[in-house]
């Protein structure tokens, strides 16, 4: 393996697994919740033949598939009522480290949620560990692309940020890396779908972004998460817990991208995605509020937020800032690193609870291709 695969997202990424994820963040569960009409919507506009051929839908970045379940419960059965002479094939998909075992338990009811996979006639569930930048699905097979608050990880890190963690706190050179490293991305993963899609067949996009008024996740205009993120792991840096060099290492492998980003690949001609037939349906951003800022409104009891509030950060989170520690130190080290570190966050959470949220902006996208 060469020291640039071993930097790239796919060898390090993963959600929380053994059922944390999705337990922890209902957040997500309730952005993709809301938006399942959008996805019935472009359902309706696709009028998918019913000619015996197999219906393909994918759940790209699905993490632990537990908060998109009662969405493709719903897609699913809305389907299976359209096409009834179709066989339906459901594939999940995330990058290796995903938990796929808690997916399957999931969905065959194996864990405390509701599982559909007994529940709908003539479906088979699959999973693939390949990267979304990369071709998942053969040429013309995949009718129904679905991905939520994924499309923000770029496959590599394209520079060190010097003083932030995320590139929405970066400036200058190391911004425009970040945001030419996320078009390359976003582009290669539409251009891949639009090779994989059947003629008519949808996807619908739901991704973090930067909406028309500058706020993104964790930045509505209270406390702003990642610039929490990034004085509390400075502070272990001037605490002389971590080292200079392991908090210059520490940067998500994410780009935010602003509406007109998302959107000029499919409305330039000489674009490779417009070229390669993909065209927007459907365009809009919305900001779905923190669940847990949401009930500190009604308890208004700060420690028992602060207790809510970090697993939902940290089933996302924890994985880079664990990548930005140096390989040398023991395991166990780092675990405790990591613990105090989210210790920090929790207690400032406890100590001074206004204005903290992480909530939820997203740019919601259905794409066809034409044909
Ligand atoms: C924040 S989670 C979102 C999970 C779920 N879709 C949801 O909305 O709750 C992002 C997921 O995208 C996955 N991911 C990141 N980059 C990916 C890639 N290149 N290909 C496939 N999955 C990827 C991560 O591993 C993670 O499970």
């Amino acid at each position: 393996m060469s020291a640039a695969q071993a930097g790239t997202t796919e060898r390090f990424m993963a959600m929380k697994g053994g059922g944390y994820y999705s337990k922890a963040t209902t957040g997500a569960k309730d952005v993709i919740d809301r938006a399942t009409p959008l996805i019935l919507d472009a359902l309706d506009r696709m009028a998918p033949a019913d000619d015996g051929s197999t219906f393909t839908m994918a759940d790209m970045g699905c993490a632990d598939g537990g908060t998109s379940i009662d969405m493709v419960r719903t897609v699913l059965a809305r389907i299976r009522e359209k096409v009834p002479s179709r066989s339906l094939q459901m594939v999940y998909t995330d990058l290796p480290k995903n938990d796929f075992s808690q997916v399957f338990q999931n969905i065959h009811g194996q864990s405390d949620l509701n599982g559909y996979a007994d529940d709908i006639s003539n479906l088979y569930v699959y999973a693939s560990a390949t990267s979304f930048h990369k071709p998942m699905f053969p040429p013309g097979s995949l009718n129904l692309g679905f991905s939520a608050t994924a499309s923000h990880y770029i496959s590599e890190v394209p520079t060190e940020i010097p003083d932030h963690v995320h590139m929405v706190g970066a400036s200058g050179a190391a911004r425009a890396a970040f945001e030419e490293q996320g078009a390359k991305d976003w582009r290669s993963m539409l251009v891949n779908r639009a090779r994989e899609l059947a003629p008519g067949g949808r996807l619908a996009l739901f991704n973090f972004g930067i909406d028309e008024e500058g706020r993104y996740l964790g930045h509505t205009g209270g406390v702003s998460m990642f610039d929490t993120f990034n004085a509390l792991w400075q502070g272990l840096c001037e605490d002389e817990v971590i080292t200079g060099r392991e908090y210059r290492a520490t940067n998500f492998p994410q780009c935010y991208r602003t509406v007109e980003q998302f959107i000029r690949p499919f409305e330039d001609p000489s674009d490779p995605v417009h070229q390669a037939g993909l065209r927007i349906d459907h365009v809009e951003t919305r900001v779905v509020p923190c669940p847990f800022a949401t009930d500190f409104k009604q308890h208004r009891d700060p420690v028992r937020f602060a207790k809510s509030y970090i697993p939902t950060l940290r089933s996302w989170s924890e994985a880079t800032f664990a990548k930005g520690l140096s390989a040398d130190r023991p395991i166990e080290e780092r675990q405790a690193i990591i613990d105090s570190f989210y210790g920090n966050y929790e207690s400032l959470v406890a100590d001074s609870p206004d204005g903290h949220a992480m909530d939820y902006v997203h740019c919601y996208l259905i794409a066809r291709k034409e044909g």
